[in-house]
């Protein structure tokens, strides 16, 4: 006993640990994941000077960079609509959309004067936040500030020298020049922010807690279950055990969504009313997927292997559902069809409106469920088969305390 739980502990935190250790490292490799597609509308100097610089990054340090690519804006039909509709069906992480006409803007500023010219439309800076505000916040959106930056002033440095030289000795036009010191500048627009700040509890870290409540669920009803063998009919026991999971989680989702309403998240926003109800189905069916998994090894294996397969449990989901899956390695790919993935890119789309994938995550969920009820006669069969000795000794019992209570009556009679 002793040398196995020592075992299992060791094997806990070199081994199952280093899976997430393992995806955090692997993130770093792979940066250029994260397309960011430089679109031109302009065709003037700006769109290409920025594709340029693009490329460039990128080639100085292909693994280290974001993924720039150069798009033209005919791809988009010059609209930004479009952009918008290709961010949102996923096709780039990020897109730096130079806007029409940016350069005679500017250079209409420079040549003809124009005192409110305001250079911070000519860029658009489009992305979403929502579709993984962790990943974004470590890997992608710092990276695209330097980038930005770094453009505006490298822009500015040469349009400036440029004009200086074309203006040498021409103090109207020289102060047109003042006037407008930053040749070009960028806004940035996050069409799916992160919010509210509850919002985290119902796409991230919260989700985690849906596994530990169903993991729970099934430890506390666990000892009722043995208690219970064999002083039931079989097809009674059967029945019981294969009803108890989905009314316990039936109602665990109802609590679970409730508590989000609570702390006032809403989920109308972008599937109306119709959103709680999609929200609560997916926690329902994540809660039994992560549940009814649990459940079948705790019947198979039992203590202490049941805690050490729901650490696998969490931190398997946690490392391939957190992070995109497109970011870690290859080794990670089975992390496609896990079901902590479906349910956070499912919360995702009803809470911030990114991408809807909902029929896929439900049917790879649904999956997990129904294999998993499939299963299950089978594990429960295996569990009374070990249990027999205890199953035999309390039927003797209880037909001993009805016999002999009998045999106590006839005595009296
Ligand atoms: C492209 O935009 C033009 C004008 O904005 C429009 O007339 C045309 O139908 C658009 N083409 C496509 C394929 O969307
Ligand atoms: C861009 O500039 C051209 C030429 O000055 C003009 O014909 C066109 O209407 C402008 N387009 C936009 C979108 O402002
Ligand atoms: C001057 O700049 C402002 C702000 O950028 C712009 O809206 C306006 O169209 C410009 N005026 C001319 C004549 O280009």
């Amino acid at each position: 006993m002793f040398i196995t739980f020592c075992v299992l502990l060791v094997a806990i935190v070199p081994g199952i640990l280093s899976l997430y250790w393992g995806a955090d490292h692997s993130l770093q490799f792979n940066l250029p994941v994260f397309t960011v597609a430089i679109i031109d509308f302009d065709q003037g100097e700006v769109g290409p000077y920025l594709q340029q610089m693009g490329a460039t990054t990128r080639s100085m340090n292909p693994e280290m960079t974001l993924g720039y690519v150069s798009e033209p804006g005919s791809k988009y039909n010059f609209s930004n609509e479009q952009t918008r509709r290709a961010l949102k069906q996923e096709e780039f992480w990020i897109g730096i959309v130079v806007q029409a006409n940016a350069t005679t803007a500017m250079n209409y500023a420079y040549n003809e004067g124009n005192t409110s010219y305001d250079p911070s439309g000519s860029v658009h800076v489009i992305y979403e936040e929502g579709r993984n505000a962790l990943a974004f916040a470590e890997f992608a959106y710092p990276a695209l500030m330097t980038f930005m930056n770094s453009f505006v002033m490298h822009f500015a440095k040469q349009k400036q020298s440029e004009l200086l030289t074309a203006n040498t000795g021409d103090a109207a036009a020289l102060a047109r020049q003042a006037q407008s010191p930053i040749p070009i500048r960028y806004s940035v627009y996050n069409t799916a922010p992160y919010v509210p700040s509850t919002a985290e509890a119902a796409t991230e870290i919260g989700t985690i807690y849906l596994i530990i409540i169903s993991f729970l669920s099934v430890l506390m009803f666990g000892a009722l279950n043995e208690s219970l063998m064999g002083k039931v009919s079989t097809a009674r026991y059967y029945i019981y055990r294969m009803t108890l999971l989905p009314t316990v989680c039936f109602f665990l989702s109802l609590l679970y969504m409730t508590l989000s309403c609570m702390w006032q998240i809403r989920f109308d926003k972008f599937f109306g009313s119709a959103g709680y109800v999609i929200y609560w189905m997916l926690s329902y069916v994540s809660m039994l997927g992560f549940g009814l998994v649990i459940e079948n090894v705790n019947n198979v294996l039992g203590q202490p292997f049941t805690p050490v397969f729901f650490v696998f449990w969490v931190i398997s989901n946690v490392a391939t559902g957190f992070f995109p899956i497109e970011l870690l390695s290859n080794f990670y790919l089975w992390g496609l069809a896990w079901p902590l993935r479906h349910n956070l890119i499912g919360s995702k789309a009803i809470l911030f409106g990114t991408k809807n994938l909902l029929g896929l995550n439900f049917g790879v969920i649904l999956a997990w469920v129904a294999v998993s009820i499939a299963l299950q006669p089978l594990t429960i069969w295996l569990q009374l088969r070990k249990n027999k000795s205890n199953i035999e000794a309390s039927k003797k019992e209880v037909l001993e305390r009805v016999y002999g209570e009998q045999g106590e009556k006839s005595k009296e009679g």
